[in-house]
């Protein structure tokens, strides 16, 4: 009898790349999302790739009643994977109720149900954020939680907390908080990717729409920081590679072999890169010239931020194998399969 996993946020752009690869390892899913920021459409791009349509049910997790009707349904799941959050930067600084009841809130829901199964093995998908401008590079896992700059990293901080404690005081919940670099890139086949609503806040799909004609011209903001070129850096990893890393820490809580019931890693390539070497990346891989120009620092931008790697490495025996050059070319395959160019 296959395993079954609950993949919260399971539709949205790194938590289906996860159903992918959980279903490759032979795991058995149910996604919940409520379709706020992703597409239905996304179910048969998954099953495209592996010919298993997950179990899906459509629910908001603010929903308290609706979270324990589906535990009470689901009642036999091995794992649990949480992506489901808003992750907005510059939207949690103008919404911060929303962003704390649909991050925490949401977060105690599933924590509460978590406490009544037999043995609870979670995933949380953290960020590099928590980190905010490191004192050292590249940044360890126990380097200093800075203030948030942001409600929305402030969540994720929160987040953390809510779930380190849950787990001293529930031995049958462990946890392992993945902290996110810079997710980019899609699916070798084109048949899922990454699928921002309106304009884009991230660098990579504001490339690749711009390369595709959609947006007119990339802003890139500031080219007077401290750094080679001047512009920010950070550690840009392909989606399929950090997907794979949350199957990864995931059979670690299933085998036992976590050395604590909370555990935290950075999951990035070790490497930074900064905003002109994306743009020459993409400029070779794709044989386009892309239309950007100098603009303003952003603000709460950070300097630079890229990840030690060897306690992911060492520890969870996981490491990125895609280059920064295979991650922008599977990102444009997909931006013109989107506008069909
Ligand atoms: C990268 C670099 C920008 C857009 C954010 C969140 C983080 C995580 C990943 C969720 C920066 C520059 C960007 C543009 C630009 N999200 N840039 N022109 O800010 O490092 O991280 O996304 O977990 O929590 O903070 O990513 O892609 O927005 O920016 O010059 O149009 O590209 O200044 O230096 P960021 P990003």
């Amino acid at each position: 009898m296959a395993k079954k996993v609950l993949v919260t946020g399971g539709l949205g752009f790194i938590g289906s790349h996860t159903v992918v690869e959980l279903q490759n390892k032979g795991f058995d899913v149910v996604i919940i999302d409520n379709l706020s920021n992703s597409s239905i459409a996304v179910l048969d791009g998954i099953c495209n790739i592996t010919g298993k349509l997950p179990e899906f049910e459509k629910i908001d997790l603010r929903d308290r009643s609706k979270v324990q009707a589906f535990f009470k349904k689901y009642n036999n799941l091995s794992g649990v994977i949480h992506f489901a959050a808003s992750k907005a930067v510059g939207e949690s600084v103008n919404k911060p109720l929303l962003y704390y009841e649909n991050n925490i809130n949401t977060l105690v829901y599933l924590l509460q149900e978590f406490c009544e199964m037999p043995a609870a093995n979670v995933i949380f998908s953290s960020s590099c954020t928590v980190y905010g401008q490191a004192d050292e590079l590249p940044i360890k896992e126990h380097a200093p939680i800075k203030p948030a700059e942001s409600p929305y990293g402030n969540t994720k901080q929160i987040g953390e907390e809510i779930i380190k404690d849950t787990c001293s005081a529930h031995n049958n919940v462990t946890a392992i908080a993945l902290r996110y670099f810079n997710p980019i890139g899609a699916h070798e086949s084109t048949y899922i990717g990454e699928l921002p609503i309106g304009v884009p806040q991230n660098l990579v799909p504001f490339i690749t729409q711009t390369a595709a004609g959609i947006r007119t011209q990339l802003s890139v903001f500031g080219n007077d920081y401290p750094t080679e070129d001047g512009t920010c850096v950070r550690d840009y990893i392909h989606v399929v590679d950090l997907a794979k890393a949350h199957v990864v820490a995931l059979e670690r809580l299933l085998s036992g072999s976590n050395k604590s019931s909370f555990e935290v890693f950075n999951l990035g390539t070790g490497k930074g890169s900064s905003v002109l070497e994306v743009i020459n990346s993409f400029e070779k891989v794709s044989n386009k010239k892309l239309n950007y120009s100098i603009a303003d620092r952003r603000p709460g931008d950070v300097i630079a931020a890229y990840a030690d790697t060897e306690k992911a490495n060492k520890e969870l025996g996981w490491k990125a194998t895609l280059s920064l050059d295979d991650a922008l070319l599977s990102a444009w395959n997909w931006q013109k399969k989107l506008s069909k160019l």
